[in-house]
């Protein structure tokens, strides 16, 4: 496998997190050499982006936060991705570009073109190789989530509500319309997209078909 790109999404409290973090491992224990990012906040810029983006107290217009998710990216593509992919590395990242095209473009604007012109400017041409969507309705997912972050002892405090940030709090329809755009994505985007229905699955079951998924496509790929 030579440079290789792949980015895991989904809908909050899909699980993708700790998939990334498994692949990686995976990934690793193969002898591949791994980069694990994630975003928002695979940089120091992009960190303190994300305290901003994800603040609950924090109120940012709609433009403002499609432009500083891509600010975040357009950082982390020149510092990050593309000198890891330039040293031949795969790059696993936990989420990217479309997650802006689902979460501002599908949920916030309702339409996804402006949101793309933009973020590519900030990509440069780095489009994944392979984009694993978890798919989870977003009750499921959110319910998940409080649980986790109740469990980690997130503080429901500052705004927090339930230890959810900024975006989670948003309102069921919002996530409605974030899962729905990643279908939609996933259709428009075919060739790289590959869909896991994660419902009622355990984390290692998910993960065997993540690898699967890896598997597949890049089987015989000689890059
Ligand atoms: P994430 O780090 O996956 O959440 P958590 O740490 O809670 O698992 O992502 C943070 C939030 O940012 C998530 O609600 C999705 C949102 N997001 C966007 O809205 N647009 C984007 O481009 C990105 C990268 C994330």
């Amino acid at each position: 496998m030579g440079p290789t790109f792949i980015t895991l999404e989904g809908p909050d409290g899909s699980g993708k997190s700790t998939q990334a973090a498994l692949l990686a491992e995976k990934l690793t224990e193969m002898g591949l050499s791994v980069l694990l990012t994630r975003e928002p906040g695979g940089t120091p810029v992009g960190r303190r982006l994300r305290e901003i983006l994800l603040n609950p107290d924090v109120q940012l217009s709609v433009m403002t936060e499609v432009l500083l998710m891509a600010a975040d990216r357009a950082q982390h593509v020149q510092e990050v991705i593309k000198p890891a992919l330039e040293n031949n590395m795969v790059v696993v990242c936990d989420r990217y570009v479309d997650s802006s095209l689902a979460y501002q473009g599908f949920g916030l604007l309702g339409d996804v073109s402006q949101v793309k012109a933009i973020n590519e400017a900030a990509v440069e041409g780095v489009w994944p190789d392979l984009t694993i969507l978890l798919d989870v309705e977003p009750e499921v997912g959110l319910r998940r989530h409080r649980q986790a972050a109740s469990a980690a002892g997130r503080p429901s405090c500052s705004g927090r509500a339930g230890g959810l940030d900024r975006i989670e709090q948003r309102d069921l329809e919002f996530h409605q319309r974030v899962r729905d755009g990643y279908h939609v994505l996933s259709t428009l985007y075919a060739q790289r997209f590959v869909v896991i229905d994660t419902t009622g699955l355990e984390i290692e079951t998910v993960a065997q078909i993540v690898w699967e998924a890896v598997e597949q496509r890049f089987k015989g790929d000689n890059r």
